[in-house]
């Protein structure tokens, strides 16, 4: 057994260097594997010790929370944090299973399963409408994580991201279903992490970057104002927040044009259509982010 320090105190070369120590000493060969418990600062982390050691071997996911058996557990990215960033150093490799076993979530802070549901509700909104709809219909539920609707959710969330990892590992540009899709809200979302110097919890984070880029989506004619509103609605009975502060947009701002994911110079966000139906706007007009954000700011 490896203890790892808590959270993303975990994604550092410290604890990598310590890893590899122990594989060493332990000698792991080639047909051994790396077991992860834990959140996904856990999974990342053990993942990417998987990946490097002996040039990859088998890792086995068991996450502890809800968003790294939703995400970060499920599609193959493992990483830490260095000095220029968070995941900045990392690398694909796709665990030989995941375990989820939901009852591990009792010891959960309600908090922490909460903004888990966030990444849920980006599976619903960009390709499972009836996962939207059990969101909706029955959020009480789905805060309680002993509750069969969290099964369905986990589930059904789960199997989003696999579909879509799977038709598009790596990221590529012109992949039929691009994993591009998985950022939505992602792009303002990690502006306010950065902005709010990682205090913000990422669930709520992305939560706002959802409505913002329905906004966006409304604002350019590509949706209508109900999808919107339907955003709203979702995330707020689940107990999520759905504003910001009005003052920082020239900080905002400039962190979405760094985002690791902006191709070149420009931005790209993905924007929805409807439930379902995600496309990519690159190089959005400036003016019309401007009143985007104003439409979410607090
Ligand atoms: N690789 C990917 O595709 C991917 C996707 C999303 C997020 N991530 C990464 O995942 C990390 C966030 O994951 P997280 O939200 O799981 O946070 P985390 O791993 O930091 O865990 C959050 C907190 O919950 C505690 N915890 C974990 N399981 C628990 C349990 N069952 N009961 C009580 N406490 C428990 C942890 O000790 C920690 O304090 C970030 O580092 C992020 O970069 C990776």
């Amino acid at each position: 057994v490896i203890a790892l320090p808590d959270a993303e105190q975990a994604k550092t070369t410290d604890v990598l260097i310590a890893a590899w120590n122990a594989l060493g000493a332990a000698g792991f060969t080639r047909s051994d594997a790396v077991v992860t418990v834990g959140g996904g600062a856990t999974t990342d982390v053990g993942g990417f010790i998987a990946a490097s050691w002996l040039r990859g071997i088998d890792v086995v996911h068991v996450p502890t929370t809800t968003l790294a058996m939703v995400d970060a557990a499920v599609g193959g990215k493992t990483g830490i944090n260095t000095a220029a960033g968070k995941n900045l150093v990392g690398a694909f490799h796709p665990p030989a299973g995941v375990l989820v076993d939901l009852d591990v979530l009792a010891a959960l802070p309600v908090s922490e399963h909460r903004a888990g549901l966030a990444e849920v509700v980006k599976a619903g909104l960009i390709a499972d409408a009836d996962l939207l709809a059990l969101l909706e219909q029955r959020p009480h539920e789905v805060l309680d994580p002993a509750s069969d609707a969290v099964v369905e959710a986990v589930a059904r969330a789960v199997q989003v991201k696999a579909d879509v990892v799977s038709a598009d590992l790596r990221e590529t540009p012109d992949a039929p279903v691009s994993r591009e899709i998985l950022n939505y809200g992602h792009t303002f979302g990690h502006a306010i992490e950065r902005v709010e110097g990682y205090r913000w919890r990422h669930g709520d984070a992305i939560a706002v970057g959802m409505v913002f880029v329905a906004e966006v989506a409304a604002l350019s004619g590509l949706a209508d104002d109900a999808l919107v509103a339907r955003h709203r609605a979702v995330l707020t009975a689940l107990g999520l927040p759905i504003t910001y502060r009005g003052d920082r947009w020239d900080d905002l701002r400039a962190t979405m044009s760094i985002d690791k994911k902006a191709r070149g110079r420009g931005l790209r966000l993905v924007l929805l259509e409807d439930v379902g139906r995600p496309r990519v706007l690159a190089a959005p007009d400036d003016a019309l982010l401007h009143e985007a954000y104003r439409r979410v700011s607090a």
